[in-house]
């Protein structure tokens, strides 16, 4: 015999049977809605990229080592999308004079990560990207947080079980240069470090920060970053502030926004986190991640933030943008572990759809006329190609839960007629060929949902 190869998709890779394809379309559809509520517009881009606009702006653990880079020609590197938004930067830049601002778009593109598999993390995934750029003010950002929350609670979550962690890069970096003396080109080591704290225990990232800066003022400062969950909380912790750093945009950018959520009712969905920073390199205000606050799913859901200069690898013209990329599955997990997927949208409902029985091989032709002539009409229907033994196929309709047959026979054929038989209540009358559509309708009308 020869040999078999193996049934399962590549490591990472993962099948969608049609119950698990109708589960994920059913969250996506969810979420669709609330994008047309806000009013924002669906794109797609390529799922192949130039790899340097990723290396330029994403993160150099990204594309160095969790990236799917494919060999177009001897030396021609082009990456499978980790994420979208330095494609939803280039396509904003290509036509930036003629699109309206603000520009509000979201896109479901599948994306390619070289990761560990683990709960929460695929090497293929969904993640849907909600963005709102060319509005500056912070409504830009209270409106992301909104879409945040209204997307949780059409799920039917509650502050309970999600909270939004807020941050502002601008206000690290006042913390850090104005308090701890951070010298400006090390910024980003900061917030290399901060990322990665949340996966660290506390002696370990203490060392790590240490060994970085070789400064025990610097790293005593970055480690009350680690945790604190409110700016008062956080600010306790240090003596001396300068006054220079209340009045940095920073501070007043996070109070500001405070102040947003409060006048929204946003509060109870948002805490402050010192901590969260985002990995990827081109945040530059507002940030976050959402987080189940049980203990079952650890990692963030999701997350997000304000980037003011990602067009700068493409054209000279700024324009900021504030958004989020949400994985599907990583949701998927969260409404799972609360019971927000309801139980029978993984079963295919076959209710509305009419199955037709012909009696024998001869009215084949009639059968299939008669199944043309129904869905000209928008009505769902198979066709058994038994064409043999009704008791059986009408076994067969009632396993699928067709609440119309239509029983097809020489009898029928002749007279250009039609059995129409109501599964619920079985019940059946003939009827002829043009009526048809009118008593579907009546069964429909009485006994559908
Ligand atoms: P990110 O934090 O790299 O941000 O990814 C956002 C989300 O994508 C994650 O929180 C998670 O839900 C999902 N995700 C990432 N990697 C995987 C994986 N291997 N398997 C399953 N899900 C995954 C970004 O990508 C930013 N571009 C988001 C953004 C849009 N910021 C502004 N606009």
């Amino acid at each position: 015999m020869s040999k078999k190869f193996s049934k399962d998709p590549l490591r990472g890779m993962e099948d969608y049977y049609p119950p698990d394809l109708r589960e994920e379309n059913w969250i996506i559809d969810n979420i669709r809605d609330v994008a047309e509520v806000y009013g924002y517009e669906e794109f797609e881009s390529p799922q192949l990229e130039p790899i340097e606009i990723f290396a330029a702006k994403s993160s150099e653990e990204l594309v160095n080592e969790q990236s799917f880079i494919v060999e177009k020609k001897q030396g021609e590197r082009l990456i499978l999308i980790p994420e979208l938004t330095p494609s939803l930067a280039r396509m904003i830049a290509k036509k930036s004079q003629e699109l309206k601002k603000p520009i509000r778009w979201f896109s479901n593109p599948t994306c390619f990560r070289y990761e560990r598999p683990q709960r929460g993390r695929r090497r293929q995934f969904k993640q849907i990207n909600f963005d709102i750029l060319g509005e500056d003010s912070l409504y830009g950002d209270l409106e992301i947080f909104n879409i945040v929350v209204d997307i949780f609670t059409k799920f039917g979550a509650t502050a309970e079980q999600f909270q939004i962690y807020y941050n502002n890069r601008r206000f690290i970096d006042a913390v850090c240069l104005l308090m701890l003396n951070v010298p400006e080109q090390k910024l980003p080591v900061v917030y290399k470090a901060l990322d990665k704290a949340e996966k660290m225990e506390e002696k370990e990232f203490e060392k790590y920060i240490s060994e970085i800066f070789q400064d025990r003022n610097i790293t005593q400062g970055i480690l009350k970053l680690k945790k604190s969950g409110s700016i008062e909380e956080l600010l306790e912790k240090f003596d001396n502030i300068p006054k220079n750093f209340y009045d940095s945009e920073g501070y007043k950018e996070l109070r500001d926004f405070e102040n947003l959520l409060e006048q929204a009712n946003l509060l109870d969905y948002c805490t402050f986190s010192s901590a969260v920073v985002r990995g990827l390199d081109y945040y530059t205000g507002i940030v976050f991640e959402v987080y189940d606050t049980g203990t079952k799913n650890t990692r963030s859901i999701f997350g997000g933030g304000r980037y003011d200069d990602l067009l700068s690898l493409f054209s000279d013209e700024r324009i900021s943008g504030m958004g989020f990329g949400l994985g599907v599955f990583m949701l998927s997990l969260f409404l799972d572990t609360y019971k927000l997927i309801p139980q029978d949208i993984r079963e295919m409902d076959y209710s509305d759809t009419i199955y037709i029985a012909g009696i024998n091989k001869n009215v084949s032709a009639y059968a299939l006329e008669i199944a043309q002539m129904i869905r000209k009409e928008d009505f769902a229907c198979i066709v058994d190609y038994r064409f043999s033994n009704l008791k059986n196929q009408l076994k067969k309709a009632n396993e699928l839960g067709n609440m119309i047959t239509l029983i097809i026979g020489p009898n029928e054929m002749e007279k250009n007629k039609v059995t129409i038989r109501n599964m619920i209540s079985e019940e059946q009358n003939t009827v002829n060929k043009e009526q048809l559509i009118d008593e579907i309708y009546k069964i429909i009308e009485d006994y559908g949902n």
